[in-house]
């Protein structure tokens, strides 16, 4: 979907153009630093697709993907952060430049969880490039080497952010509506 008026939207934060622009230099940064190496981009179901394949069509070394799916639910005494993969990667990572890549990192608890879980597979290494960061929010800090954008305390969606499952497909990033009360 490109840009026009949607219910439930308040205002674009990030444009199509902005995107791909940002994208790019990250890109080629990701393609400096592995330079004479295949990265394996690992991407998280099912918000990272449409970032990591943007990235993926940029980087100018070899590029293998695989993608993990994840259920994260409270715990009992509601805090969150329980998170489970409920699909595992198709294939071992051991000896693999590893990139992580994440829609947002915003509490940092998913992140932290699936660095503890890829690290005692064995990669040669294990990095981390999100398409959005909420630093905001942290609870822990995981270490993420590449970031997109830096984004402000508001619920966001498109370009793979989901409300509902709802809005994944926007081409552009964008601030909900405050829900009234
Ligand atoms: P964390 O464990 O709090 O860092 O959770 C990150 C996950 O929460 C992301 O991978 C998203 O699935 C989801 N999430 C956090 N903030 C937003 C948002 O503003 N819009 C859509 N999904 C979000």
């Amino acid at each position: 979907m490109s840009e026009g008026p949607v219910p439930g939207i308040e205002r674009v934060l990030f444009t199509e153009e902005q995107i791909d622009q940002r994208i790019r230099e990250v890109a080629a940064e990701i393609s400096r630093d592995y330079q004479g190496k295949t990265v394996k981009l690992i991407g998280v179901l099912k918000g990272s697709v449409f970032f990591l394949t943007a990235l993926a069509r940029r980087i100018e070394i070899p590029v293998k993907i695989d993608f993990l799916g994840i259920s994260s639910f409270s715990n009992r005494s509601g805090a969150p952060g329980v998170v489970r993969i409920a699909k595992d990667l198709d294939d071992a990572i051991e000896g693999d430049d590893v990139l992580m890549v994440e829609d947002i990192v915003d509490t940092g608890l998913t992140l932290r969880y699936l660095l503890q879980t890829l690290s005692g597979r064995g990669p040669n290494s294990l990095a981390v490039c999100t398409f959005l960061d909420r630093n905001s929010r942290r609870i822990v800090q995981p270490p993420v080497r590449y970031r997109c954008f830096e984004i402000p305390d508001r619920f966001v969606v498109g370009f793979g952010l989901d409300y509902n499952q709802l809005y994944r497909n926007l081409n552009y990033v964008a601030v909900m509506e405050r829900k009234r009360s």
